[in-house]
């Protein structure tokens, strides 16, 4: 689907669909349209659509009115995504090929205007790359939306926008795609792809690398898979000589649990174990894409988990590259084992002014929060605000959890310095706790635990069910308000 702007509806347009605020009378439409949207109770309502027929310049044209709620409502912002959003679900396998759209009359800002048209983006996208034998019925239509009216300054607004989208749908890529077709060497390629000739810096480190630098946390929840392990840095260096902030993101391109195997039913959700290195790897596609004015790097630890006889099994000792030794009590409990040496080469590396952290880590994350907020643990208030905001405001939202010394004993081990799971209780917090211990004095961090947030079994705001996106939007805000802002 492309949007374009035009002076006006292109030809052999299928649709003309026209905003309007909640309680407003929709100007300049005919008086039948008006009736007949009253009567079919149209309110303009969120993402409420009216659909009915008009003759313009003598021939018939099928007209949508979509309703954006009251022009001062508090979350404006995500109603006016929610209207482009319920344009998009309505339209695009409706038959309709060509959209006009017409943003003016609701008084909208540019930037609003844009978030219309992010909605409608976003809800557009889909992973139809395997369906051979999809019904005519079932395919996508919808080709193009002309934007014919808009707030000046909206086109600019867009552009900026559409980075946004981008990164959302590499993330929704890379999150939706199988294990067997994205494992870490193919995650690594597919950045390399989207991120050339944009002035991104990106690193590979092999297991050989690895290796030497003594990474042997990551490369023990590797070594039972065929598939070789990768760390990939992406690095923007866009604002100066500011120390950047760095995001790192868990990769397990597929979650068996090893050894700790997991039971077979549902196991096919943990092609999605790589969420977090998704959202931080689109996160930074839309930084790049529209050209942030910041210092960011976002660094992905990428395995998989299989069970193998030469996995490593409960009890084993590993040696993290920051020299504490961990017992993996439990293989299944591999996120954070990537994640510390992930954290702790980042640190060393790069010498960030802060460091955030994203995964699918715990079961238990779903349990406390389902599917409507991230759990956020942080040792840095400032810090911890500044994510909650960008939640806010994204749509990407944030709730804190607590950690602390009380946490923290619960993972010291019997034969070495930390284990990897602690009793069955706060089992979010001390995998928060687990990673913490890879933290420097001094540096602030924040771990997101996106657990419940990467798949969706159902519909959502502004997207449909399976990847969200989850993440890459909320990177991208932090970044605007925080460091740009
Ligand atoms: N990837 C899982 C966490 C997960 C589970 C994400 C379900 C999304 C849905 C993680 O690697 C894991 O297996 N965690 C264990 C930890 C336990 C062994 C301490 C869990 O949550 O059960
Ligand atoms: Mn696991
Ligand atoms: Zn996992």
């Amino acid at each position: 689907m492309q949007i374009t702007f035009g002076a006006s509806a292109p030809d052999e347009c299928d649709l003309i669909a026209q905003v309007v605020n909640q309680g407003e009378t929709p100007v300049g439409l005919e008086g039948a349209l008006v009736e007949g949207a009253q009567a079919s109770r149209f309110t303009g309502k969120p993402g409420q659509v009216f659909e009915g027929f008009a003759t313009r310049d003598d021939v018939t044209v099928r007209l949508a009115l979509v309703g954006m709620g009251e022009p001062d409502a508090k979350n404006r912002h995500a109603n006016l995504e929610k209207a482009g959003a319920s344009l998009a679900a309505k339209y695009l396998r409706s038959g309709v090929k060509k959209m006009a759209l017409n943003l003016s009359g609701a008084g909208l800002s540019a930037d609003q205007a844009a978030a219309v048209l992010l909605g409608l983006r976003l809800r557009c996208w889909r992973h139809d790359v395997y369906r051979t034998k999809l019904a005519d019925d079932k395919k996508a239509t919808l080709e193009s939306v002309t934007v014919t009216a808009s707030p000046e300054g909206t086109e600019a607004a867009w552009e900026e926008h559409a980075a946004i989208a981008e990164g959302a749908e590499f993330t929704r890529m890379l999150v939706a795609e199988p294990a067997n077709k994205v494992y870490p060497v193919s995650f690594v390629e597919k950045c390399a792809a989207v991120f050339q000739g944009t002035g991104a810096e990106l690193t590979v480190l092999d297991e050989d690398v690895m290796e030497q630098l003594g990474m042997g946390a990551l490369l023990g929840v590797g070594q039972g898979s065929r598939q070789p392990s990768r760390l990939l840095a992406i690095r923007w260096n866009g604002g100066g000589s500011e120390a950047p902030t760095v995001f790192v993101g868990k990769g397990v391109t597929f979650d068996t649990g090893g050894i700790s195997l997991k039971p077979g039913a549902g196991m096919e959700d943990m092609k999605w174990d790589m969420g977090g290195a998704g959202a931080v790897a689109g996160g930074m596609l839309a930084l790049v894409k529209r050209k942030a004015k910041a210092n960011v790097v976002g660094v992905v630890g990428l395995v998989e988990n299989m069970p193998d006889g030469n996995a490593q099994r409960p009890g084993d000792v590993v040696t993290s590259m920051s020299g504490q030794t961990i017992e993996v009590i439990n293989t299944d409990a591999e996120g954070r084992l990537v994640l510390c040496d992930a954290l702790h080469w980042a640190q060393e590396k790069f010498a960030p002014k802060r460091i955030i952290d994203f995964a699918t880590l715990t079961g238990a994350m779903i349990i406390a929060l389902g599917h409507e907020h991230g759990g956020l643990f942080a040792n840095d208030d400032d810090l911890a605000d500044d994510l909650l905001q960008a939640g806010k405001d994204s749509g990407d939202k944030l709730w804190r959890m607590p950690i602390g010394p009380a946490y923290d004993k619960l993972i010291d081990s019997p034969i070495a310095d930390i284990k990897n799971v602690g009793p069955r209780g706060a089992g979010s917090i001390t995998a928060a706790q687990f990673l913490h211990r890879f933290i420097k004095n001094g540096t602030a961090w924040a771990h997101c635990d996106i657990a419940g947030m990467v798949w969706a079994d159902k519909p959502g705001a502004t997207w449909d069910k399976g990847a969200t996106g989850y993440g890459a939007r909320l990177i991208d805000r932090f970044v605007a308000n925080t460091l740009e802002g």
